[in-house]
């Protein structure tokens, strides 16, 4: 589909800015939220600069009220986004009990119900106008235990379920539900999650190579396009999910020994 007006969360760092400026580059009007002003500031002049439209729309995406504010404004001033990408998201990748009970609600808050809050105060123009593509990325974690990252999965997990069944809701109503599920993408987010990139497994570069922000972007812009209910980036993923349906104490034995070489 040919993006008309395209929301993106997560819009002022990694994978959310360079989704957006894929999109403003693409010629749609891009919308941009995120908490830090500054950089949504930058990432739509960045956008402008390059010919395309963008506005900033600053929101803490944990806080349910401000979601609806938002919302309520972005209708008003501009309508319904014809493209909703749920990307925002932070936590960082730690075992049980070296995670807080803050830290566990606000993965949760961010992305899963950050997810839901939106798409719930969009949905209903979308399913009137019986129009739109509705995106959630994600990670690997959504269908594989990551070891010594319990609470990053397990929220991961809850935006993987929302997704789908999301979709199952909105089947037949002509609104494309994309879940994306990126393997690892070289953005700030290790940065912004210290104490993440130390529990990485260990995979070969070879067969799951380390995406660029841009790649990652290509591939929610492209999947969402091509209308896939699913798009997984290494597409060797893939096979690791397959196995794991069918041998999980396998693939969970491989994971803890890919966690322990890195520790
Ligand atoms: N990097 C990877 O390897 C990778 C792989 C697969 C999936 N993912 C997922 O992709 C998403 C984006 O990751 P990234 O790599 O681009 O990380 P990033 O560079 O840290 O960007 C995270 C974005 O989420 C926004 N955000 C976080 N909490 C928010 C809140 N409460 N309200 C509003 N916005 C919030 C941040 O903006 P502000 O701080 O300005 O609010 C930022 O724009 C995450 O959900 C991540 O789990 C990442």
């Amino acid at each position: 589909m040919i993006a008309k007006l395209a929301l993106v969360t997560g819009a002022s760092s990694g994978i959310g800015e360079a989704t957006a400026r894929r999109y403003g580059a693409s010629g749609a009007r891009v919308l941009l939220l995120a908490r830090d002003a500054e950089r949504l500031d930058g990432v739509a002049d960045a956008i402008r600069k390059d010919g395309g439209t963008a506005s900033a729309y600053p929101v803490d995406l944990a806080n349910a009220g401000a979601i609806a504010e938002v919302a309520a404004r972005i209708s008003r001033e501009v309508g319904t986004p014809d493209i909703l990408i749920n990307n925002a998201g932070a936590g960082r990748w730690l075992p049980l009990i070296d995670t807080t009970a803050e830290e566990a609600l606000a993965m949760i808050e961010v992305p899963y119900l950050a997810a839901f809050n939106l798409t719930r105060a969009f949905l209903p123009e979308m399913l009137a106008r019986r129009s739109g593509a509705i995106a959630c990325i994600t990670s690997p974690a959504s269908y594989v235990a990551w070891p010594n990252a319990t609470a990053y999965t397990a929220a991961r997990a809850a935006l993987r379920g929302f997704t789908e069944a999301l979709r199952a809701d909105v089947r037949g109503s002509g609104i494309t539900v994309t879940l994306v599920v990126l393997g690892t993408v070289e953005s700030p987010y290790w940065e912004h999650n210290p104490g993440s990139r130390e529990h990485l497994p260990v995979v070969n570069p070879t067969l799951a190579p380390i995406l660029s922000t841009e790649e990652a972007a290509e591939t929610i812009f492209a999947g969402i396009a091509r209308r896939k209910q699913t798009v997984v980036k290494p597409g060797i993923l893939r096979a690791l999910f397959l196995l794991n349906a069918v041998a999980p104490r396998l693939v969970a034995s491989q994971l803890r020994r890919a966690a322990k070489q890195r520790g």
